[in-house]
């Protein structure tokens, strides 16, 4: 047990501690005030915490004596007021103990770390609507009108309002419908990661949910390559994972993208939990990829002559997952502390 654990059982015994009698004081003094007691105690163990938490955790202990010293007074004066004498009184402005300060949640983590291995490359960070039209979440990006492919990625759609019913709302179902605004309002070079929460109608499960994060990449400029694609995204997950992770593209089909890939992880099949996670493959999709279709540019009025570029899509839950090996999707929506406090400190 921790010392910060330790304390939080002693302030538990310190709040169940009856007194009610001169005895019942004096055992509260020798258990929790006393210089052999169980506070005085934790002290002792400070010298073996981390440096750079020796400050934050002795002022937890800190916290306790002094609860301890104050419950101690407050028993003091009732017994003594029951004597006929005065009673010490109470302060409510004490601080209260243990200090919960919460944890950051796993997909942030996870998304700022993307950030930050993109951004060491020189990408940006965009942002775009949520809600969004038909145009900008399927039709700029290649989706032909009616074509099964709107059905790939079951959509949420808006009801439209009685008097401005003019365009088709919906839930976006991916981040890429911010390539699109970003390569409208921009001229290019275009490189830019795009984070956002999507939608889609799905059952919820330990495998799927209704809404989830994904991570947009774009790269627009002359002369850029497959080979430029291949290389960002295996650095990107050499940072993300480890050094000596491998990648695999794997051939792949999206509207706004020709050729597209998808890229896996290799995760091996040594353990139940990998065995799972990868289908008995081994591998493990992280991202959807490939080079933006030339009528995609043309759609934002770039010329595909001129430029050309490579996009990807990745979702942040299965990165967290793998990076922090999270079982079930539904952990990260439920808010249960047992699963949220192990990121303490991460
Ligand atoms: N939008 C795709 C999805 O949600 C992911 C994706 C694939 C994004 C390929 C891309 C891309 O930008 O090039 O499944």
């Amino acid at each position: 047990m921790s010392l910060i654990e330790q304390a939080r059982a002693i302030y538990q015994e310190i709040e169940a501690m009856p007194v009610g009698n001169k005895e019942q004081l004096e055992q509260f003094r020798i258990r929790f005030i006393g210089r052999k007691g169980a506070v005085e105690a934790l002290f002792e163990g400070l010298k073996d915490v981390a440096k750079d938490d020796r400050r934050a955790v002795g002022q937890e202990l800190n916290t306790l004596k002094n609860f301890a010293h104050d419950r101690f007074v407050v028993f003091q004066g009732q017994l003594e007021s029951a004597d006929g004498g005065v009673a010490a009184p109470v302060d409510l402005t004490l601080p209260v103990f243990p200090h919960q300060l919460g944890s950051i949640h796993p997909l942030t983590l996870a998304r700022a770390k993307i950030i930050e291995i993109f951004e060491r490359m020189g990408f940006s960070v965009a942002d775009g609507p949520e809600i969004e039209s038909d145009w900008y979440n399927f039709t700029a990006l290649n989706f032909p009108e009616n074509h099964p492919a709107r059905e790939m990625q079951d959509t949420f759609f808006v009801e439209k309002h009685p008097e401005d019913g003019t365009q088709d709302m919906l839930l976006r179902t991916h981040t890429s419908n911010v390539q699109i605004r970003l390569m409208q309002q921009q001229k290019p070079p275009f490189r830019a990661i795009m984070p956002g929460r999507v939608y889609r109608n799905e059952a919820i499960s330990a495998r799927a949910h209704c809404f989830f994060h994904q991570v947009e990449g774009l790269y627009v400029d002359k002369n850029v390559s497959f080979k430029d694609l291949k290389d960002t995204l295996y650095h990107f997950s050499k940072e993300m994972f480890s050094q000596d992770v491998k990648i695999r593209l794997r051939p792949s089909f999206f509207p706004f993208t020709e050729p597209s890939a998808e890229i896996d992880i290799w995760l091996g099949t040594d353990t139940e939990e990998t065995y799972r996670l990868s289908k008995g493959t081994g591998w493990v999709e992280i991202a959807g990829s490939g080079m933006v279709d030339p009528n995609v540019l043309a759609n934002c009025g770039i010329d595909p002559e001129e430029y050309t570029g490579f996009a990807f899509g990745m979702g942040v839950e299965r990165i967290a997952q793998l990076r922090y090996g999270v079982r079930d999707l539904r952990l990260y929506s439920e808010n249960d502390v047992r699963f949220l406090r192990q990121f303490e400190g991460i």
